[in-house]
């Protein structure tokens, strides 16, 4: 056995049978010794659009496929008219399809065609939403399509909610349409409250009308912002208080396949405008959450923006979804890639440069003339390190270190915490002196565990580490408290080496009830409620109590516990996180701090090791806040996280 794994092994053997000391163990604070300086932005968060957590999650839109994109090449059970109906009421006879001539614009190619053929009544599309739209008694929401009459007379659409047994929760009128593209709005307030409503557009006279970009949004978004989020949704993220976020994702960005590979300018400006596209997790992106849009939330939630741009090739898993496509990684033709690394560094102009700059003036267009501050660029997602990616990757890097030095490139070492991408990609950031590489590692409860001492070996000369994403996987991949108190004790060595990591974040942050395409995630959400799973308040309660400097811990042999404490010399307050992840409660005392006779914040979570929080847990398991004294005997229980704050 070699020294690690005789540490490690002496490690889970204290976990695992030494709690219990009869007497209280004293952990003693090394206020006295050196202490170390650790990243201040140690915890954040990773966004990907996996599970619906962009289109039917957090983006707060009600309506599905509302510009008529979908198609079998995003899932192969869709097309142009999935989640519409046609409607014909009172006799009326009509039909509808889908064009694409003269569209709104190129981007946007096609349209639905409603026509009203014969008899009175009324003809028009019924949307079901995603899963049902949820409307709120009082509350209004802004409508808007863009319509052209083709033939007939011109004619007003009315705008209907309804409840899925007909219910008229909600109408307005629009203006008789013009025979171009025109854009129509209107705000409809809620009569009623509804979980399932539908939002039915009909038509009184004969005709054919064109119909686009059908959209209804809540006014209530977060922040009240136009084209927002999902207030809920965002509020639970906004409270983890994280200290960055990544997006926008994953695979998603490297794509399933070259033509799938994930184009930041496609994203922003007017929705209309916007590019949608194939979500490689087997659905649709309509990219209304897009750049803008992620970077006003980090905005409004105080996280440094990590977005993360494919490093000119596409996923290595890419080409088993769509029939006949190229399997397997590859990279950009060499002689798109002059224009592709534009693309990065005109990101870097649209996030930072004056609003007098090209892409500066766009964001400042959308309403944000102020720059975002962008610091960090990851370039690549868990990439097979294949020439291809060494090639596209160095030119890729070098042009931003040369154009934009103030910018620090995250790069990537492959999919797993060891192995031939995680070894090559090291070689890569080693010899380019890349600032900081993108760890994953998706891995059973005992793998954190054994790995407790993993960063403690990482050489401080090369690179610093972003762990991007990572998650104790249980039993049939269970957001247990096992895997929570896991990843705890894990977080604790994160903090011990926050010299070394630099950023962690764990994955995936959403999964929407229904559509889960990865577990376990941190959020789970339907269209009412929401779920903050146990693994939720572990990252809160670490991005809540982070600080900027490190400080040892000693304590006696085989105590069972796990200790990691931190000062936050913004506030001066001193933090000390305790985990037990054993069996058997363990006794302890503070000791070696002059706040000795103070009180103190402590938060507990704690409880059965296999309890879950699901949409359907009647008490979700939740930290326990109280007041205490530092110099009383305290108990970490069995599978455990304890919070100290010190001070404000
Ligand atoms: O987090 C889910 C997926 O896991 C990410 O998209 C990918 O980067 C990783 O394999």
């Amino acid at each position: 056995m070699n020294r690690k794994t005789i540490l490690c092994s002496i490690l889970l053997n204290s976990m695992i049978l030494a709690a219990g000391a009869e007497s209280a163990t004293t952990l003693t604070i090394q206020t006295d010794e050196p202490s170390k300086v650790i990243s201040p932005d140690l915890f954040g968060i990773f966004f990907e659009d996996i599970s619906y957590a962009a289109d039917g999650g957090l983006y707060a839109e009600l309506i599905q496929n509302r510009s008529f994109e979908y198609s079998p090449n995003d899932n192969k059970r869709w097309n142009s008219l999935t989640c519409w109906d046609l409607v014909q009421r009172g006799g009326a006879k009509g039909s509808v399809e889908v064009q694409d001539n003269a569209p709104l614009n190129a981007n946007n190619p096609h349209y639905a065609v409603l026509s009203f053929e014969s008899g009175a009544g009324e003809v028009g599309l019924q949307n079901i939403g995603f899963d049902g739209i949820v409307l709120k008694q009082g509350e209004k929401y802004d409508f808007s399509l863009f319509a052209k009459q083709l033939a007939g007379t011109p004619g007003s659409l009315q705008v209907r909610l309804e409840s899925k047994t007909g219910e008229l929760l909600g109408e307005a009128t629009l203006p008789p349409l013009k025979s171009g593209w025109q854009k129509y709005s209107i705000t409809i307030q809620a009569s009623n409250s509804a979980d399932s409503a539908r939002l039915v557009l009909l038509s009184r006279q004969k005709g054919k009308v064109a119909l686009d970009m059908v959209s209804l949004f809540p006014q209530k978004t977060f922040h009240n912002r136009p084209n927002g989020l999902r207030a809920d949704l965002a509020q639970v993220i906004a409270d983890i208080h994280p200290k960055f976020m990544r997006f926008p994702g994953g695979c998603l960005t490297h794509g399933d396949g070259l033509d799938n590979i994930y184009h930041w300018k496609n994203t922003i400006g007017p929705v209309e405008q916007r590019k949608a596209q194939r979500n490689t997790w087997r659905y649709h992106q309509t990219t209304g959450l897009g750049y803008f849009e992620y970077f006003q939330f980090c905005e409004d939630i105080g996280a440094k923006p990590v977005p993360v741009v494919a490093a000119g090739v596409c996923c290595q898993n890419s080409g088993h979804y769509i029939p006949g496509s190229i399997k397997g990684p590859q990279g950009l033709p060499m002689d798109q890639m002059p224009s592709y690394i534009q693309e990065v560094l005109d990101l870097i102009e649209y996030a930072n440069g004056p609003a007098s700059s090209v892409w500066g003036s766009k964001r400042a267009a959308a309403g944000h003339p102020q720059p975002f501050h962008l610091e960090y660029l990851g370039v690549g997602n868990e990439d097979a390190i294949t020439p291809a990616f060494r090639e596209r990757f160095k030119l890729i890097y070098d042009a931003v270190k040369a154009k934009h030095p103030e910018i620090t490139v995250i790069g990537t070492v492959g999919p797993f915490p060891t192995g031939r991408d995680f070894d090559e990609g090291w070689k890569v950031a080693n010899e380019l002196s890349v600032p900081i590489v993108d760890e994953h590692y998706y891995m059973p409860p005992q793998w954190f565990l054994s790995n407790f001492q993993r960063y403690d070996h990482y050489d401080r000369s090369h690179s610093k580490v972003y762990i991007g994403e990572y998650a104790a996987h249980d039993d049939r991949r269970r957001p247990t408290l096992r895997s929570a108190i896991t990843e705890a004790a894990y977080m604790t060595q994160l903090e011990r080496n926050g010299d070394v990591v630099h950023m962690a974040s764990y994955a995936p942050l959403l999964a929407k009830e229904g559509h889960i395409n990865w577990s376990p995630d941190l959020i789970y959400f339907n269209n009412t409620r929401v779920a903050l799973t146990i693994n939720y308040y572990v990252q809160q309660l670490f991005a809540t109590n982070s600080g900027d400097t490190w400080l040892p811990v000693t304590m006696g042999e085989n105590t069972g516990l796990v200790c990691s404490a931190v000062r936050d010399r913004r506030t001066g307050s001193l933090i000390l996180k305790i985990v037990n992840p054993g069996a058997t409660p363990v006794s302890y005392k503070i000791a070696g701090i002059k706040e000795g006779g103070k009180s103190a914040t402590k938060y507990l979570l704690t409880g059965d090791p296999m309890a879950v929080n699901e949409l359907s847990t009647p008490q979700p398991l939740i930290p326990t806040k109280s007041i205490i004294s530092i110099s009383s005997e305290m108990d970490a229980p069995p599978c455990s996280l304890t919070v100290i704050r010190i001070g404000s």
